[in-house]
């Protein structure tokens, strides 16, 4: 293979769109570590299909049609950080996935919005969710759904978040946790944000 990127079993019999995304998203990674620390090192993929990490450091990868992306910190810095792009949602498709994404406080406040914003609320949400699943999930081990945690806050003008656990996951992440997420529009994307301070 060309880019020297080898494939996990997983990826090697999967369609070549996967496999495609999978480098996409390595070739990023391997790019960020070089940046970090010096060495083009690229992350194995865990049973969980998290990528581990090189010790001494956190990341997180996403790909999403055309678009691919990884960030990579300091572990002294960031116990976990999660990135994730979603492609704009469609209205008619954000009306049918919101009752799934959102929660009935959520839907509430997408109520409140323009009709012409509310594909784009559900997006961000939708963005922000995947992100805090990526930044938790190594730390906790627990894998948690959409209804598991909301916006607590949300600041449109600054495109900044913060989103609340409406359960515990494991001793150290109760039931009312914040963490604090943000993003951006990228073209035809939400790229999201979601930082755990070390
Ligand atoms: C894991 C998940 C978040 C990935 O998001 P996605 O939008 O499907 O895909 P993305 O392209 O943005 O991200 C995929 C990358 O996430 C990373 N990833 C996958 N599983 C992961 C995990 N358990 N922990 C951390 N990162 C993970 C991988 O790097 C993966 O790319 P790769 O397989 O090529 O290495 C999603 O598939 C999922 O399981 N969602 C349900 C759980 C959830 O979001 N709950 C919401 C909680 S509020």
């Amino acid at each position: 293979m060309h880019s020297g990127i080898p494939l996990p079993d997983k990826v090697r019999h999967a369609a070549p769109k996967r496999q495609a995304e999978y480098l996409a998203g390595r070739l990023c990674a391997r790019e960020a570590l070089q940046a970090l620390i010096g060495t083009p090192l690229v992350p194995d993929m865990a049973e969980s299909r998290a990528p581990l990490w090189p010790s001494g450091t956190v990341g997180s990868i996403t790909h999403s049609g055309d678009l691919a992306a990884a960030l990579v910190a300091p572990a002294t810095c960031y116990q976990g950080i999660g990135l994730d792009a979603e492609r704009q949602l469609e209205p008619v498709r954000a009306e049918r996935l919101a009752p799934q994404i959102l929660t009935p406080d959520e839907l509430r406040r997408m109520a409140t919005l323009p009709a012409s914003q509310q594909a784009h609320f559900v997006t961000v949400v939708f963005s922000l969710k995947e992100s805090l699943f990526k930044a938790l999930f190594p730390l906790v081990g627990v894998r948690f759904y959409f209804q598991d945690a909301q916006l607590a806050d949300w600041n449109p003008d600054a495109q900044r978040a913060t989103l609340r656990l409406n359960r515990a996951l494991g001793e150290r992440w109760p039931a009312g946790s914040l963490l604090s997420g943000q993003y951006a529009q990228l073209g035809r994307y939400v790229l999201s944000l979601v930082t755990i301070p070390g």
